[in-house]
């Protein structure tokens, strides 16, 4: 793992914006893994804002990590029309390049066949040029929540408390976020060339340090990124915390 400290946010997504503009720019037709949440969000408006310096965009596919469980389509908090909001329009990109797990039900039975859809989709698609991964505070990526099975393939899952907490804050009330969602698999997710994993903030200093320094375990989803061959962590410093004296 490639470890990478920022000053702050905004170097931090700079730089994470400069990497993938390369990628595009060598792999205009590829696949790219993307998240939501907020950490992404400074990384996608760079991106919009230095449009004019990539490339002819209408080769390139899309696949999203998750999706919240019963949400409709166009609900405003559903990750689809968020990702439309912050990034797809702003790059002028159209709904049918892009792709999501279908989760608008709420009966479990149709969720597991949506996942199962989802990752034949995935593999028709094929290996992703990068995968933009965020990462939980329980050190969750994608919604593989702690304890979750490494080899699981796309799969429905039970938000943990701590999850449900941390994403109230998108929501009116935290009765009204979801409890389900489907999300990506560990191989899914390990299925790209590159990952970048974006850190920002001193609440995810203890997931980071357990990521990076602890043992490969389920417990701390994201220790599996230290198998993967090419990831880089991008971190602030308020992530980092020693960090890099602890990695010396
Ligand atoms: C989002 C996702 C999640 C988030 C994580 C961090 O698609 O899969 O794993 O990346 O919960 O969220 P933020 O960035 O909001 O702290």
């Amino acid at each position: 793992m490639e470890v990478k400290v920022f000053k702050d946010y905004a170097e931090l997504s700079k730089f994470a914006a400069n990497r993938v503009l390369e990628l595009i720019q060598a792999e205009p037709a590829g696949v790219y893994g993307l998240a939501t949440g907020s950490t992404p969000l400074g990384l996608y408006a760079e991106l919009i804002e230095r449009k004019a310096e990539l490339p002819d965009l209408s080769q390139i596919k899309t696949v999203n990590l998750d999706e919240y469980l019963g949400l409709e389509l166009n609900h405003p908090q559903s990750y689809r029309y968020f990702m439309r909001e912050k990034l797809f329009a702003g790059l002028g990109l159209k709904a049918e390049q892009s792709y999501f797990p279908r989760a608008e039900m709420k009966d479990p039975e149709e969720a597991r066949a949506a996942a199962r859809e989802y990752e034949a989709k995935l593999q028709e698609l094929g290996q992703r040029t990068v995968q933009i991964l965020g990462l939980g505070e329980n050190g969750h990526i994608g919604f593989n929540e702690p304890d979750s099975v490494f080899t699981a393939p796309t799969h429905l899952v039970d938000l943990t408390e701590n999850t449900i907490a941390a994403n109230s804050r998108f929501f009116e009330t935290e009765e009204e976020v979801p409890r389900q969602a489907i999300t990506m698999g560990m191989a899914g997710i390990f299925d790209s060339k590159e990952i970048l994993l974006l850190v920002s903030g001193e609440q995810k200093r203890a997931a980071v340090q357990q990521a990076v320094l602890g043992p490969v375990s389920p417990e701390l989803p994201a220790s599996i990124l230290q198998l993967h061959p090419n990831v880089k962590l991008l971190l602030d410093e308020a992530a980092a915390g020693d960090l890099l004296t602890k990695l010396k």
